[in-house]
């Protein structure tokens, strides 16, 4: 059957004020004065498409040789092993869950391997001790490639993975261990590429113009995404259709541009600074998750590319339904007045289970029965969005006809330029993380790194403030 390739949409009725009530929603008067401005963000990110940090613009359309090499590599990969470990973090792990879950069968790895059609699949995306541990038990390093993705080449979790995963490989392998390596890292710096070079591990190069959150469709993600059967090519294109129907420098006209400025216009006059995003599908949940990392690391900065103080952003947070109806939901709906929902609605799930008729004597049991979970996870959306609508509480619906590569093509690219333009209507570089490399920085101050920055770091370090004995409970 071919792949439906609807287009993914964006309904907003339920945060304009005509809807869900002034003074709590967005006037469309409030949206146009934002045109000049919306505009310039979308001039200065198409000018510079391609150029600096935004070379994520153009994977959907300059990797035809590498799409090659990928699914060769990928086919070996299938063919000659038993699992296939990702070890990496941040950028360089969550768009590879996130697409794997979405597009897996929801239990892979308990498949059996000709259902499944390739290895098993793991991401390490941490250093939890007994994590790394509880690996080994279910893995045989022998028949395992392990796919080392880090941009940098630098990072300290995913190159001290690196380094216990090389010693199990030597010491059961010999010198083969080279052959379960694969390299993905950047080509011009960095630890990992000298170490690929070194011992003639299979590579692959992150772009530099590609930052760690913005590289799901680059080899990052693809390379693990063909291993696990997944179509690239269709990822790929679903994310070319989102760039053509952003082509528009008017709001109205380009949704991606539209929900950047709505986003801006929800924090700067309704105190929204809390964003969280809800698919009504547990194939979308660590999509949240990919979302999540996006949100909160580019856009939540405190100086402008001026070096103007500002302290912007909105939190980011995942929430699933129907599960969080059932822990998060109160707080949304009688809570504070801070945050947007930004619901992910499948048209259409890739099953269907009906609900048997039964239990007759019991009326509010015996209602379910002849329907399906799928129009009960329907009703639940629509449930939600109507007790949020009804306690004046902001949300939004993407509309995803179908869970497929295609539409999580779309919906990666749709996120990332709503993520781009909302970083240039606050005037920020979304593309740095000065936060992030401040705890790198000190945890390696720790550890005894020789380095000047890092000595410098930990005499700093040592004068910080003491804890107090009397706060210690
Ligand atoms: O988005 C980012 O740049 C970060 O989240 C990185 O992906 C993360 O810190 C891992 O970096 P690296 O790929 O260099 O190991």
């Amino acid at each position: 059957m071919s792949m439906d390739k609807s287009p993914i949409t964006l309904d907003i009725n339920n945060l304009m004020a005509d809807v869900v009530g002034y003074p709590y929603g967005l006037t469309v008067d409030q949206i146009d004065s934002m045109a000049d401005r919306a505009k310039a963000a979308y001039d200065a990110i198409n000018a510079n498409r391609g150029k600096g940090w935004l070379g994520w613009t153009e994977l959907p359309y300059n990797q035809d040789d590498i799409l090659d090499d990928i699914e060769a590599a990928a086919d070996y990969i299938r063919n000659e092993f038993d699992a296939f470990v990702v070890l990496g973090i941040g950028g360089s792990a969550l768009g590879p869950i996130a697409v794997q879950q979405a597009l897996n069968h929801m239990h892979y790895n308990q498949l059996p391997r000709e259902k499944r059609g390739g290895p098993k699949f793991y991401v390490e995306d941490n250093i939890d001790p007994e994590r790394m541990k509880a690996l080994f038990d279910v893995i045989d390093v022998k028949k395992t490639c392990f796919n080392v993705i880090t941009k940098s080449g630098a990072t300290a979790e995913t190159m001290s993975q690196y380094l216990i995963i090389s010693t199990a490989l030597k010491e059961a392998l010999g010198d083969d261990w080279t052959k379960h390596l694969v390299a993905t890292t950047s080509k011009e710096k960095g630890n990992l590429i000298r170490l690929a070079l070194e011992h003639n591990f299979k590579l692959f190069y992150i772009p530099e113009s590609v930052g760690g959150r913005f590289s799901e469709l680059c080899p990052v993600g693809l390379l693990p995404a063909a291993v696990c059967g997944i179509d690239i090519r269709a990822m790929l294109e679903g994310a070319k259709a989102m760039d053509k129907r952003l082509k528009s420098p008017l709001l109205w006209e380009n949704m991606a541009l539209l929900e950047a400025t709505i986003q801006f216009l929800l924090t700067e006059e309704k105190g929204i600074n809390i964003h969280v995003v809800m698919p009504y599908a547990d194939s979308l949940k660590y999509m949240a998750d990919w979302f999540c990392q996006l949100w909160a690391e580019s856009l939540g900065k405190n100086v402008t590319r001026k070096g103007m103080a500002v302290n912007v952003g909105q939190t980011p947070v995942k929430s699933l339904g129907v599960t969080d109806q059932h822990s998060q939901l109160q707080l949304y709906t009688e809570g504070p007045y801070d945050k947007v929902v930004t619901f992910i609605h499948v048209g259409k799930y890739r099953e269907t289970v009906e609900i048997p008729e039964g239990c007759y004597e019991y009326p509010n049991v015996s209602f379910l029965g002849g329907k399906t979970l799928n129009e009960l996870i329907n009703a639940e959306y629509l449930g939600t969005q109507y007790a949020l609508l009804r306690s004046g509480r902001v949300s939004q619906t993407i509309r995803i006809p179908v869970v497929n590569a295609y539409s999580i093509g779309q919906l990666i690219y749709f996120f990332e330029m709503v993520t781009a333009y909302l970083g240039e209507l606050l005037d920020i570089d979304a593309y740095n993380q000065p936060g992030v490399e401040e705890s790198k920085i000190a945890a390696y101050a720790m550890l005894g790194n020789t380095e000047e920055k890092y000595q410098n770091k930990y005499k700093e370090m040592a004068s910080a403030p003491k804890g107090l004995k009397k706060y210690l409970l």
